[in-house]
Formats: structure tokens, C-alpha cells, sequence
């Protein structure tokens, strides 16, 4: 805990204390299952429960956003079994959550390139979307055969089309053009970035949407990713002052208006 108290710490410039979109590496399922001598699929099986869990907290605390990195473009390079284990307990926690999520007002979202994912995994995940499209609680965005490289690539091709159907002038790209095409557009960047597991490293996650996120790292082990945890590092970003290039004294002044 750090000294400062709560109450005198200066909270965030633009979403009061508690983050509207918080984005997680979920890491560390593997670590825990080697502890108690098990298979690593058990724990990514123990980290399905984490997810069900986290989706609970954010929505009792009325947080906009939760995006949680579930395989990256990188993962295929994984042990073909656990790859084959990963997809299949995708596909199973869908189909076992989906109603639940749609009667909790959960819109779901999955992004990353799924073209690379089996048919019916694709079609389980359009009938998913599509079932909770309309809901306006809690927006759940799974980043699944994700990487912050190919999401910025990608929208680099839509643009490209763009100009070359006249669409758009290549003088008029500019951030805003490009964030129209990445997979969070129309979200609150994320502003609390939780990675368990104890790396330090953003591993390809959200690269464009990072650039002024608090990042929170903690040697927590997903699985044991609990409410308390989470409350931990909430308390962490509410005590944060988000200066966005500007002076702490410039945050204080514009607070005390
Ligand atoms: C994260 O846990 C889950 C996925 C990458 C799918 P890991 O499987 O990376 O767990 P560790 O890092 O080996 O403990
Ligand atoms: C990042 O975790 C990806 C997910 C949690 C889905 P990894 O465990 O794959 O990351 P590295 O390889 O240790 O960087
Ligand atoms: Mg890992």
C-alpha cells in the first residue's frame, strides 16, 4: 500500500476512480497447475472459473469494459494438444455461458482473426455476438487468436482500400481514420491494464489502445485471481494521477474547478 491516503490522492483526469475499461493478460494457469502437480489444461480449465468470476465484478461495479487476452496470435506455437485443449474449452465455455451472459445484460465480443479458427468455432462465436448484441450492461470483449501487430495491420489494409477506391485522400489518415478500423473502435480505451502471473510484458496484447494506460502487474497467479485481487488493483489506479502529457499541477487545478 502506498502512504499517500486515499482520500488526498488526486484520481484520474477524465474517469473519476474507478477505471471504465479495464484489459487483462490473464497469465499464469500453467505455472498453476504444475504447483499441484496437474495437467496445464487444468489450469486454464481453473482459469475459465476466474474469467466467470471477474465478469460478476465488473458488472457489480458498473465498469464499462472487460477485455481479457484468451490466445494470442503467438500461442499457436504452443504444443499442438494444448492448442487443440485451449480451442475446445473455448468453444465449450461459449456455448455453457452465452445464456448466462445474455440474461446478466452482457454484451459479447470476441476479436482477433477467426478466420484461422474451425468452422463451427466461427459460427458458435457469430451466434454468441449476435444473441447479446442488443444487451447495455457490461461489455465483455474476448481477445481471442488476437495480437495488437495484426490489429494494427489490418487496419492499416482497410485504409489502404479506402484510398485506393478514392474513398479517403492518403493527407486525411490520421489517428482517428486508423482507430476506426481496429478491433476496440467505439470502446473507452482501456485505463487499467492488469497482467497476473508476474511477467512484465505486454506479450502483443492492445499496443495502439495502451498508450496511456496504468499498467498493474502482480505475481497472482490467474486461477487465484480473486475479487480481493481485484479490488487491490483498483485501489492501485484510483491512487494514480493520469496527467496525459500535462503537469500534476495543471490535473490539480482543472480538479479543483
Ligand atoms: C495463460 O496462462 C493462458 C494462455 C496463454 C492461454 P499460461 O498457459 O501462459 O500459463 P503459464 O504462463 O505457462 O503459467
Ligand atoms: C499472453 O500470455 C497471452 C495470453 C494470456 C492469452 P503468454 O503466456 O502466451 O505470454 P508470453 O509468451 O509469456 O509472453
Ligand atoms: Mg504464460
Amino acid at each position: 500500500m502506498s502512504a499517500r491516503k486515499t482520500e488526498d490522492a488526486p484520481t484520474t483526469a477524465t474517469s473519476g476512480s474507478l477505471p471504465r475499461h479495464v484489459a487483462i493478460i490473464m497469465d499464469g494457469n500453467g505455472r498453476w497447475a504444475k504447483k499441484r502437480f496437474m495437467p496445464r489444461f487444468m489450469g486454464h480449465k481453473a482459469g475459465v472459473e476466474t474469467v466467470r468470476a471477474m465478469v460478476r465484478h465488473c458488472a457489480e461495479k458498473k465498469i464499462e469494459v472487460l477485455t481479457l487476452f484468451a490466445f494470442s496470435s503467438e500461442n499457436w506455437r504452443r504444443p499442438e494438444k494444448e492448442v487443440r485443449l485451449l480451442l475446445e474449452l473455448f468453444v465449450s465455455a461459449l456455448k455453457r455461458e452465452v445464456k448466462r451472459l445474455n440474461e446478466n445484460n452482457v454484451v459479447l465480443k470476441i476479436v482477433g482473426d477467426r478466420s484461422a479458427f474451425p468452422e463451427a468455432l466461427q459460427q458458435e462465436i457469430a451466434t454468441a455476438e449476435a444473441t447479446t448484441s442488443a444487451n447495455t450492461g457490461l461489455q465483455l470483449v474476448i481477445a481471442a487468436n488476437y495480437g495488437g501487430r495484426w490489429d494494427i495491420v489490418q487496419a492499416t489494409r482497410a485504409l489502404a482500400d479506402e484510398v485506393a477506391t478514392g474513398r479517403l485522400e492518403s493527407s486525411q489518415i490520421d489517428e482517428e481514420s486508423l482507430d476506426r478500423h481496429l478491433s476496440l473502435y467505439g470502446m473507452p480505451e482501456p485505463d487499467l491494464f492488469i497482467r497476473t502471473g508476474g511477467e512484465e510484458r505486454v506479450s502483443n496484447f492492445l499496443l495502439w489502445q495502451l498508450a496511456y494506460c496504468e499498467m498493474y502487474f502482480t505475481e497472482t497467479l490467474w486461477p487465484d485471481f480473486d475479487g480481493d485481487a481485484f479490488d487491490v488493483a483498483l485501489n492501485s489506479f484510483s491512487q494514480r494521477q493520469r496527467r496525459f502529457g500535462r503537469t500534476g499541477d495543471q490535473v490539480e487545478q482543472e480538479q479543483n474547478v
